[in-house]
């Protein structure tokens, strides 16, 4: 049984039952598997059917062509529970619906319980179902699945770990990164750990330098209010980025249970090299805001005029991070790593690029400063593309560049699972591999933590502005080390 908390907000809607519905129509949910909403509006169990399954406009596209008998067999698995205004009464009339509906759908006493509130509510809803036994395993698996943000700084996170812990084990608590759910995301181990021809280069005498960049086309839309208490560091780059980096960045794993894989993911996050004096911070972080422009031909609001922000804001759109990894491995590789809204394009990449030969034999070579890269699409268009020099047909020995291009969508029909089908089915499995483990978690605060508070609180902290659908201020120029220049990942 999936016990969703917050039920009657957007995530469920949006991201859940769309879930939910491909999983159910691809046969992987156990027949005897229910949901039951909870939330502090007063429904009935048909109202939150109509809701978020027969009346869903997210589901309209998938419901094309479907019979009615499929989609009313999907809707009478979703039943409903007001909880009350503080979520915080009422547990145990919420215990006997439960047991009720375990009783009645067999569901074996298994119940994952989906926390998709404001964390501020974590360890209440923790408590309370602790208090009515609902954390107890003796009969069935009982699991927590909590949504980001995970804390609001590294104090708030532990805050929310303790918590949490206090009532679940560790092993029984879930917390989502929806990019883990990404195939491309899941592709970085297997690129690195199953192909012998990339990890022997994957390392410091290798690697020039890895640069990451994360892009949404879209500004804040509806949630500047909630945007502008978080910024672009706490809402994508301590927690989906890290996880990047974690497993650019982290050694083989033994195996791929998510014990060993957490384990290295772990380490290579304690290796990152927190920046503390301001002169280092003021040399190797940017942030900056989009300000008000044209695209094609319409005006877009610049950050500060957007709904729910502070007019005087300084709350960033935009962040570039330099920074270094100390390990054996990562030693002086330069990492550059940057996450923003309103840019050009939607996009998410990683670009390795490894060093020049040592000797150029080809003086006629145009390679110039184009190295050898390997670029990891992780969305859209998923794929890995390799670049890499080849003669030139004809007199001598001139070199050009080409490219080995691979694409998900190379592979046909295949489905790609979207990122919350994935978590959701795992989580179901008890495989927690891909969520994030405490001490995960608290690592990539650690880092970001200090540069946040530099950011907030440091003397002469510039905030740049940039204009909607270019690639940022041209000031991240500046944290680049030599001659290179953050690609322009719209050039293949
Ligand atoms: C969310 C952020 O976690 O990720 C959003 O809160 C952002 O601000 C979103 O737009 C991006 O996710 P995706 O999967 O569209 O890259």
């Amino acid at each position: 049984m999936l016990v969703i908390f917050g039920a009657s907000g957007d995530l469920t809607a949006r991201k859940l039952v769309p879930a939910l519905y491909n999983l159910y129509k691809a046969n992987q949910l156990p027949e005897n598997f229910v949901v039951l909403g909870v939330s502090r509006s007063n429904m009935t169990d048909g109202e939150f059917r109509r809701k978020v399954v027969l009346e869903s406009k997210f589901l309209e596209e998938k419901k094309k062509g479907e019979s009615l008998d499929f989609i009313n067999s999907l809707a009478e698995k979703f039943f409903y529970e007001d909880l009350g205004a503080d979520y915080n009464l009422e547990y145990s009339k919420l215990a006997t619906r439960i047991s009720d509906l375990n009783n009645k759908y067999r569901t074996d006493h298994n119940y994952i319980f989906y926390l998709s509130t404001p964390p501020s509510l974590y360890e209440v809803i923790a408590k309370n179902l602790s208090d009515q036994e609902l954390n107890n395993e003796e009969k069935g698996w009982k699991r927590i699945v909590v949504e980001k943000p995970f804390g609001y700084s590294l104090g708030t996170a532990k805050e929310l770990n303790r918590g949490l812990q206090k009532y679940f084990k560790e092993s029984q608590i879930y917390r989502i990164d929806h990019y883990l759910g990404k195939e491309t995301v899941q592709n970085l181990l297997v690129t690195r750990f199953s192909n012998s021809i990339f990890e022997p280069l994957w390392n410091r005498n290798y690697i020039s330098h890895i640069e990451i960049t994360n892009a949404e086309s879209g500004g804040v839309e509806k949630r500047g209010g909630y945007y502008d208490t978080s910024g672009a560091l706490r809402d994508m780059f301590q927690n989906h980025l890290m996880q990047i980096v974690s497993l650019i960045v982290m050694e083989p794993p033994i195996d791929a249970s998510a014990l060993e894989i957490r384990n290295e993911k772990v380490k290579a996050l304690k290796s990152l090299r927190i920046m503390r004096d301001e002169e280092t911070l003021f040399k190797n972080t940017i942030r900056a805001q989009y300000l008000a422009s044209e695209i094609d031909g319409e005006t877009v609001k610049g950050y500060r005029e957007e709904e729910g922000v502070n007019p005087e804001s300084k709350t960033e759109t935009y962040a570039a991070i330099k920074f270094f990894v100390d390990n054996w491995r990562w030693k002086d590789v330069p990492f550059y790593v940057r996450t923003a809204k309103r840019m050009p394009t939607k996009v998410t990449e990683v670009v390795v690029h490894f060093k020049s030969p040592h000797h150029q034999v080809f003086k006629d070579s145009d390679m110039g400063n184009k190295d050898n890269k390997l670029i990891i699409r992780i969305q859209p268009d998923e794929g890995i593309l390799l670049k890499f020099g080849v003669k030139v047909p004809g007199q001598g020995f001139k070199v050009e560049q080409t490219h080995l291009d691979f694409s998900y969508s190379d592979l046909g029909e295949t489905v790609v699972m979207e990122a919350y089908e994935r978590l959701l089915l795992d989580a179901m499995q008890g495989d927690a591999t891909l969520y994030a483990r405490a001490d995960e978690v608290e690592a990539a605060w650690d880092f970001v933590d200090p540069i946040l508070d530099y950011w907030e609180n440091g003397k002469d902290v510039n905030i740049y502005g940039y204009s909607a659908g270019v690639w940022g201020p041209s000031n991240a120029d500046d944290l680049l080390e030599g001659d290179f220049k953050w690609r322009n990942p719209t050039e293949s």
